[in-house]
């Protein structure tokens, strides 16, 4: 990629990964992608995007496909055209860290299956969360490619990110990306840093990667490419812009104007994107439908598009969306007290749920999930820049800090999880690495795979199409990391459980305060049954004792105690006192204590377990 003295730039198509994953929700199938690879192949890109990020989970999860043997029926088509994949260092594509064994077996195996560029990165930049992953790409014939993952703070300066690139060079980086995955790399920006990076690395072939959310990607790419950049991420123009990437066959041209050749054939691009706008009838979410296009907000206040419909569903489902401005406000000051980290997966959802329960609960830091919890102790890796002492110490709790590289504390885990699967569901040794990464989601499908051919339970994705072409308001379909986002809430909610619940004072959300509003992404989630069933509890309303009402502050799940068998926090005419916690509403995985109003004989109206509405009373006391 690397021959800008001769005016050649390639383009990577990320079709096929990074732009289903971000307009489609990562719903393209293996089929879609086979009976049009032979043409992407022939096109003349310099690699395909086509595995990792999202794609693995959702094959198992929503497509009931095995993600490997896409790998190997792709490689089986593409045989001109380098594959590449996106690899979250020692994460790998799950959202923890993981042993050096399973690193290493995994990168094994994507090259024995096919794969031939790897994108390495590591949400906080920290070199030791990228050197197991390059060092085994090496090891195994690969192309390792290094990361800049792109954020702006007082500490992102271009000498951090140019130190940054020289020490992933000594590890022996085949090439760099420049990953702006929020869309905020501006031109005049991109033009410095490219320029550093090659003054710095003359040898080292640069690659750049953007999002169409603010609308400057284009732009950017031709500011990079006029500093050194090779090479530039483009998605077929029917899967391009928004919040994927730029549209090819216009950055093919925008460069041609330049002088610069790509190499790319205009016709093949034409019949490419005329089958994906076909495809694309089947496969976009309905809710896409309701995107702008473009995101103005992004220049503002750097948050990915993607994070901000997860915070918006998560306020949504507590009734309390009316506090997305000021959580926004938040956001941006939880992210310097935890040094900054740039905001992709799993930082971006660390950042964002705590974000939301600093104004949810009333206090900041009042209640601290686990995973701020792990966050703040160097379990992730180190911070871009320190954390405040006195906040870690309060972050932390009574969890060990460490500096040390986060998976030199982690044993060997392959021969253990390989004795976890039952036998008779292992086809493969590439199932025992699914299982490592997403166990539950893996067990799930092989299950399912198990299954004789003429009984096989639906596909997840089928069912959600059905649902959409009969359901007057159909619900979008749920991303991976969205399940992932909500999946810390819950992790926050079996805390709260442990913790007795007592301490949360939950009083910043009034009732009144919030707006009832339909409920929107996690449709499996039986917090968000309808309201509908809850109207019988009303209609009791004129049989009920005389005496202060205890009403819901939000729309939820009732419940008498704080988690599985674990007491009831007042019983039926208990004498309780103002303030105290006497019941629990749950909304969106998180366990809300709700106080006595005043002191007295309580008689509760609801039972445990019965979905409840904001406003309604939950008890009486006389
Ligand atoms: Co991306």
């Amino acid at each position: 990629m690397k021959n800008n003295a001769f005016k050649v730039v390639r383009i990577t198509d990320t079709t096929l990964r990074d732009a289903h994953q971000s307009l489609w929700a990562t719903r393209m199938r293996t089929d879609d992608i086979l009976k049009i690879a032979e043409t992407i192949d022939d096109a003349g890109y310099y690699s395909l995007e086509c595995w990792g990020g999202a794609t693995f989970d959702v094959c198992m999860r929503f497509l009931r496909e095995n993600p490997w043997e896409r790998l190997r029926q792709i490689k089986a088509v593409c045989k001109k055209t380098p594959l590449q994949m996106l690899l979250r260092g020692q994460n790998i594509l799950g959202y923890k860290h993981y042993p050096d064994d399973i690193v290493e077996r995994f990168v094994a195996l994507a090259c024995e299956n096919g794969m031939d560029i790897f994108r390495v990165f590591d949400a906080l930049n920290d070199p030791r969360n990228l050197e197991k992953a390059i060092a085994s790409v090496k090891k195994y014939g690969g192309h390792a490619q290094g990361t800049i993952s792109y954020t702006t703070s007082p500490v992102h300066t271009v000498e951090a990110y140019v130190k940054l690139a020289k020490e992933q060079a000594a590890m022996g980086i085949d090439s760099l990306a420049i990953k702006d995955m929020a869309g905020i790399l501006t031109p005049g920006a991109a033009r410095e840093l490219v320029g550093a990076l090659v003054k710095a690395l003359p040898d080292m072939p640069i690659q750049v990667h953007s999002h169409m959310t603010s609308g400057m990607a284009a732009a950017m790419y031709l500011a990079a490419v006029e500093a050194g950049a090779g090479c530039v991420d483009c998605a077929i123009s029917t899967m391009s812009s928004f919040s994927s990437q730029p549209p090819c066959e216009s950055m093919v041209t925008i460069l041609e104007s330049e002088g610069y050749d790509t190499g790319l054939d205009q016709k093949k691009l034409a019949e490419i994107n005329a089958y994906f706008r076909d495809l694309k009838k089947t496969r976009q979410p309905a809710s896409s439908a309701k995107v702008e296009p473009v995101d103005a907000g992004v220049l503002v206040h750097a948050i990915p598009g993607g994070m901000i419909s997860n915070l918006r569903s998560q306020l949504a489902q507590q009734g309390a969306l009316d506090r997305l401005p000021e959580v926004l406000e938040e956001l941006p000051k939880t992210r310097a007290d935890m040094g900054y980290p740039p905001l992709v997966t799993p930082t971006s959802q660390i950042v964002g749920v705590q974000s939301v329960l600093n104004v949810l609960g009333g206090k900041r830091y009042g209640m601290v999930t686990d995973e701020t919890k792990h966050y703040a102790a160097g379990y992730y890796g180190r911070t871009p820049a320190p954390i405040d002492k006195k906040l870690q110490k309060k972050l932390v709790g009574d969890l060990k800090p460490i500096t040390c590289r986060p998976a030199d504390l982690l044993k060997p885990g392959l021969a253990a999880a390989a004795r976890e699967i039952p036998a008779k569901l292992i086809k493969a040794e590439e199932d025992i690495l699914s299982y490592c990464l997403f166990p539950e989601v893996a067990l799930g499908y092989f299950k399912w795979r198990a299954q004789p051919v003429d009984a096989k339970d639906p596909i997840p994705a089928d069912v959600e199409m059905q649902k959409a072409a009969t359901a007057a308001a159909p619900a979008p379909a749920v991303d991976a990391e969205t399940v992932r986002f909500a999946q810390i809430g819950k992790a926050f909610a079996a805390l709260m459980a442990m913790a007795g619940g007592g301490k949360v004072d939950i009083s910043a959300v009034k009732p009144g305060e919030a707006e009832l509003l339909p409920l929107q992404a996690e449709g499996s989630d039986k917090s968000t049954a309808s309201t509908k069933e809850t109207g019988g509890t009303r209609s009791v309303a004129s049989a009920i004792p005389k005496g202060t009402p205890v009403t819901a502050p939000l729309n939820g799940t009732f419940y008498r105690s704080a988690g599985p068998g674990r007491p009831e926090l007042a019983k039926d005419g208990d004498d309780v006192k103002n303030g105290s916690p006497v019941c629990i509403v749950e909304a969106m995985k998180l366990f809300n204590p709700i106080k006595a109003t005043a002191s007295g004989k309580i008689t509760f109206l609801v039972e445990h377990g019965k979905p409840v509405t904001k406003g309604q009373a939950l008890a009486v006391i006389a």
